[in-house]
């Protein structure tokens, strides 16, 4: 495969579905809980059926739709696009949190990212030099703005193509990805490319399901960040770009006005930016 064949559908959803199924997850939840959760699930189901007044045919689509989904591998996408958003809200608020907001975390993570110095150039191909260069820089703080030590800001993003390494093909295994070890005070400052918004894989059930209602497959151009600190609790969020195209209107409904960035050209007319990340004491 070459660096220009376009990621289909069925190949990426299929990465994220194996990276996901390699993380065997698992939740304490008790069986009064989940009964309790069961039993409006189906009773939302059973509220929109009677509401629209769906078909036989409607219901079969739908059964056929929820197959194909699987074999693709598309559901880390689709559940990451449609619904991840609204538990990330709720996560959030758990705990009155008061430090930089999240948002939701997406298919594309990997744990273990090559680690960075506090200054850095991300991993990246001769190609991606390319694109536009962004600093992006700034320092880890504790609620009342004092540095924190012992701090990482895992980032991973697309590159100018909209791609992200590991779930296209051929792009390196790092590429665009780093855990920058912040300095004693908890800054970074981190040479990395603009990406490009972000096109759904559209070619399959979840393409599918957009062309039903008429919407559209696009994300923003946006930054990965997983940042934490010894003692505080860590944050998963994403960056945006002030006036980006469909800043106003992504389909993962995964935007905030908190979260977006105002780059500026510096002395040597390269983009950059300071956003400073302020983290909660550890629930
Ligand atoms: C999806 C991809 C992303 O890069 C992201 O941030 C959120 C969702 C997706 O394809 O589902
Ligand atoms: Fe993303």
């Amino acid at each position: 495969m070459t660096t220009t064949e376009n990621p289909t559908a069925h190949a990426s959803g299929n990465a994220a579905t194996d990276k996901f199924k390699s993380e065997r997850v698992s939740s304490d939840t008790s069986v009064e809980r989940a009964a309790a959760i069961y039993k409006d699930v189906l009773g939302a189901f059973a509220e929109i059926i009677h509401k629209h007044q769906v078909t036989y045919d409607e219901y079969r689509v739908l059964k056929q739709w929820m197959i194909d989904v699987g074999e693709y591998g598309e559901w880390p996408l689709w559940l990451d696009v449609f619904v991840e958003h609204e538990i990330e809200e709720v996560h959030y608020n758990r705990k009155h949190f008061s430090g930089t907001k999240g948002s939701i975390e997406g298919p594309y993570y990997v744990p273990d990212s090559p680690k960075l110095p506090a200054k850095c150039t991300m991993p990246m191909r001769e190609q991606d030099k390319a694109a536009e260069a962004l600093i992006f820089k700034g320092q880890v703080t504790d609620l009342e703005g004092k540095g924190l030590q012992g701090a990482t800001v895992e980032l991973w993003h697309a590159d100018k193509e909209g791609y992200y390494s590991q779930f296209a093909p051929g792009i390196p295994e790092w590429n665009l990805r780093g855990t920058i070890e912040c300095d004693d005070e908890g800054n970074f400052e981190i040479t990395t490319l603009k990406p490009a918004p972000y096109k759904i894989p559209a070619d399959g059930p979840t393409g599918w399901f957009i062309d039903s209602y008429g919407g559209h497959p696009w994300r923003p151009a946006h930054l990965h960040l997983m940042v934490k600190a010894p003692g505080k609790r860590a944050i998963t969020t994403q960056l945006y770009f002030q006036g980006g195209e469909w800043v106003e209107d992504d389909v993962a409904t995964a935007t905030k006005p908190e979260l977006i960035l105002d780059p500026q050209p510096n002395a040597d007319g390269v983009d950059e930016v300071t956003y400073n990340f302020a983290l909660d004491p550890e629930a």
